[in-house]
């Protein structure tokens, strides 16, 4: 059995964090077995934090605006301290670089059909526009903002008069169904 050490990075809410932990830690796929031995908020305050806290998932904070300098050599330094074999963005709203990049496969999740909708204004921006779909996509982290190459995206049809709120849930719903799926698909488990 091949132990894989899976890091959540985050800043805010943590939900696709919740989402991932309850459905892949400590199981087995295969010969893999998944953990997480580490959960990392660039935020004081973060929701996330709560949530690490009530499911028993190891967090750290590395705040970000009290470690500006070097912040990707210390998030680099944090990680290679706990073994960690692919991180997994899930709102971090920090671009990496290219030092953190060549040192860590990282997956992200971002809520439109990349390219389309890229930056934090994603969910907003595709309820607002003149296509029928939305969705969310899973793509490798490169130092650009949403980019990468993607490995997984779905989709779901505009409701005609849905509310915003509405058509964010049915979003993040998706992300929920699908984000551990890419997961599982970048390590090459079955599924
Ligand atoms: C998600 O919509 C994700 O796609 C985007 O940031 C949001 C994070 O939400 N990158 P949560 O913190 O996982 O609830």
């Amino acid at each position: 059995m091949k132990i894989i050490n899976l890091a959540i990075l985050f800043s805010g809410n943590g939900g696709n964090l919740e989402n991932i932990y309850k459905k892949l830690n400590s199981k087995e796929f295969g010969d893999i077995k998944i953990n997480f031995p580490i959960a990392i908020s660039s935020k004081y305050g973060a929701f996330g934090i709560t949530r690490c806290s009530n499911i028993g998932l190891n967090c750290k904070i590395l705040d970000y605006k009290e470690n500006k300098i070097n912040y990707d050599e210390k998030l680099i330094n944090i990680l290679k301290s706990y073994n960690i074999d692919l991180v997994i963005l899930a709102g971090f709203m920090r671009i990496l670089g290219d030092s953190f990049c060549s040192r860590f496969k990282a997956l992200n999740i971002h809520p439109s059909i990349l390219p389309l909708f890229k930056g934090a204004n994603a969910i907003k921006e595709s309820y607002e526009s003149y296509m029928k779909i939305a969705g969310v996509s899973v793509h490798y982290v490169s130092n650009e903002l949403d980019s990468g190459e993607l490995i997984m995206q779905d989709i779901i049809y505009k409701i005609d008069g849905e509310s915003l709120e509405s058509f964010e849930d049915r979003i993040h719903a998706l992300e929920y169904e699908i984000y551990p799926k890419a997961i599982l698909k970048a390590l090459n488990c079955k599924i």
